[in-house]
């Protein structure tokens, strides 16, 4: 799970390579190092820490080259060190090669190579690829034109598990071959110079004009054209993609963290996201036709996700079991992979992913793929892996996501959830259009309603400044408030490293509710007018016992008894959700700024999973 990022034109290619490798820090940021050719030889600098490091690293300001590959790093074999940092080199120091991904095969291939007479100096399983290209190209007539992508290809044949990636070699100095299998790589075509990264964020400020590759697809790059090539090295037509992002959306547009910032953008995301879906008289979703004679079959819904996209399908589940009448089952997608789930052609499922490259959603959508279900992927980055495999994709249009706290993704991912259920509902007529047409007023008011629930910011901000010292905290709700206290909780943990809970407010007495001390802060959630009565004695039992309660509720209660009441926009109970996080996501925010900590790159996380 590592950033890279590559650039061949005629500018200086370092300072590209070091401000894409800073947009990509969010895949991990544990050690971080660029190649380039200089003089016909392979400059490598690297070490441990932050990408800024290298700005330090002696003979960065004097490299000229227009030609570079660079890795930022979230260590999974061996240490953070910079003999582990990538670019990474064979024996003979003639190719440079940057890997994201996992080689499983990587002990049986050392072996082998060192058998062969090949030597290894880092720990990582990186350090096979350019040793593996050095063996095939010996074996190679050097005047043949292809005798690199030859050796390239032959050596990825070799090679189990995931990997994007990029080698240039002082055998050929102009030029680069990349290629990818289940971990992201993109191309971006520029004017006499061609960009290379994991995600667009690094090209954004360059073009927008970008290649997806496939797997096991290889892009022969110069910096005037990109020949593309299959596994059997035929050549193959790719067309360029353009992608709408702006360039300032990747940046902090005055915010002090892109988390911040993400939030505030919570409002353009869930407008976006609705985008043209509700205009007609019928809901209509791009990317997703789905007939009614189908539709009808499906007996059973599954979603598939992981972390917070997975609470975002918990939230889904409800409103799709409401107003479609058929049973869905949410599941982490690590674990759907190993529990045999029962899947038939008259399943429906459904992948929720911002950055469509997780590995264990992916490969949960490919296992109910091969069982006969059809399966939508909902993501946010175009082009992303999952949705070249599911069957429809469409798209949450939350902009890029850099923070690695999710935040905006997850409203969008309501938004579009609630819309295709409603889709959904619409063909089967299981629900009644006057419930439609009232979901849909209030979908549309969502952007104004999130714009009036931010303006709580300041009163969060001054209740952080009271707790951002506590040691637990729990969050308590029920029904469609019990996955938004797990969201919740999740936030709080990622970012501030306080112990946090998320329960289901009357599962609290069978067991946890040992833990309420005098004094421990419990976060409350209260937006269902029909529970309010239950979840408020719920909350009673904790005040007995000393606990100190932050209210979250659109309903009139009273603030007695309440450290903190904050009062948010009623709504749709289904959409209330959007609402009713934005609180708690400041209120991490606030924590974890008030314990000075890295918000937008918390501890050992990384933003995409591309590891199982
Ligand atoms: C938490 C967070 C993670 C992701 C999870 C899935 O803030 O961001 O829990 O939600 O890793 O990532 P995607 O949505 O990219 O598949």
């Amino acid at each position: 799970m590592c950033g890279i990022v590559g650039y061949i034109g005629d500018k200086k290619a370092a300072p590209i390579l070091i401000k894409g490798l800073e947009k990509l820090e969010y895949r991990g940021y544990d050690s971080a190092g660029i190649a380039v050719i200089e003089n016909n030889e392979i400059v490598t600098l690297k070490d441990k820490g932050r990408v800024k490091n290298l700005l330090k690293i002696d003979g960065m300001e004097s490299l000229n080259s227009g030609i570079g590959i660079a890795h930022t790093r979230w260590a999974t074999h061996g240490k953070p060190s910079a003999i582990n940092s990538h670019p990474h080199s064979d024996k003979d120091k003639c190719f440079a090669v940057v890997h994201n991904g996992i080689i499983e095969n990587y002990k049986e291939l050392k072996e082998k190579l060192k058998n062969e007479g090949y030597t290894f100096i880092s720990e990582t399983d990186t350090e096979v690829i350019p040793n593996l290209i050095n063996y095939y190209y010996l074996k190679e007539k050097k005047e043949d034109s292809k005798a690199l992508l030859r050796a390239i290809r032959n050596a990825c044949m070799d090679l189990m598990g995931s990997f994007a990636i990029e080698v240039i070699s002082k055998e050929k100095p102009n030029e680069m071959i990349v290629i990818r299998k289940d971990s992201p790589l993109i191309i971006g075509k520029g004017e006499n110079e061609n960009y290379i990264a994991s995600d667009i964020p690094a090209i954004l400020p360059y073009t927008r004009n970008i290649y997806f590759l496939d797997n096991y697809e290889f892009a022969y790059i110069y910096k005037d054209r990109v020949d593309f090539y299959n596994k059997n090295l035929e050549p193959i037509k790719k067309e360029t993609k353009e992608i709408k992002w702006d360039s300032s959306d990747a940046e902090k547009d005055g915010f002090p963290h892109f988390m911040l910032k993400e939030i505030y953008e919570q409002p353009r995301a869930v407008r976006e996201t609705i985008g043209t879906t509700l205009d007609n008289d019928k809901i209509e979703i791009e990317g997703l036709e789905l007939e009614r004679e189908y539709l009808k079959t499906i007996n059973k819904i599954y979603i598939v996700a992981c972390g917070t996209a997975m609470y975002a399908g918990l939230t889904a589940r409800k409103t799709i079991e409401h107003l479609c009448n058929i049973p869905v089952e949410v599941e982490v997608a690590s674990e759907f992979r190993y529990n045999n789930p029962l899947i038939d052609e008259k399943t429906l499922a459904i992948y929720i992913s911002q950055s469509g490259e997780t590995a264990d959603t992916i490969a949960a959508l490919k296992l109910a793929k091969s069982k006969g279900a059809k399966t939508i992927a909902v993501a946010n980055v175009i082009g992303s892996s999952i949705t070249r495999e599911a069957d429809y994709s469409v798209y949450t249009h939350a902009g890029p996501e850099i923070a690695v706290a999710s935040t905006k993704a997850y409203t969008s991912q309501i938004t579009m959830l609630t819309i295709m259920a409603m889709h959904f509902a619409e063909i089967l007529g299981t629900s009644s259009k006057n419930e439609i047409e009232e979901l849909k007023k209030c979908l549309l008011s969502m952007p104004e309603k999130i714009e009036e629930t931010l303006k709580v910011a300041e009163r969060i901000k001054e209740f952080a400044k009271k707790i951002y010292n506590e040691k637990d905290v729990f969050f308590l709700g029920r029904g469609i408030d019990y996955p938004v206290c797990l969201e919740g909780s999740l936030k709080l943990k990622e970012i501030t490293y306080i112990h946090s809970e998320g329960y289901a407010s009357g599962e609290l007495k069978h067991g946890p509710i040992a833990l309420i001390d005098n004094g421990i802060t419990v976060v409350s959630v209260i937006t269902d007018k029909d529970l309010v009565e239950k979840s408020l004695s719920n909350v009673q039992e904790v005040i007995t016992r000393g606990a100190k309660i932050l209210l979250i509720t659109n309903q009139n209660i009273e603030k007695k008894g309440f450290e903190e009441l904050i009062k948010i926009p009623e709504t749709n109970k289904f959409l209330s959700p959007i609402l009713a996080i934005i609180p708690l996501q400041l209120l991490s925010y606030n924590i974890a700024v008030e314990k000075k900590l890295d918000v937008d790159k918390p501890r050992n996380l990384a933003k995409s999973v591309t590891v199982e």
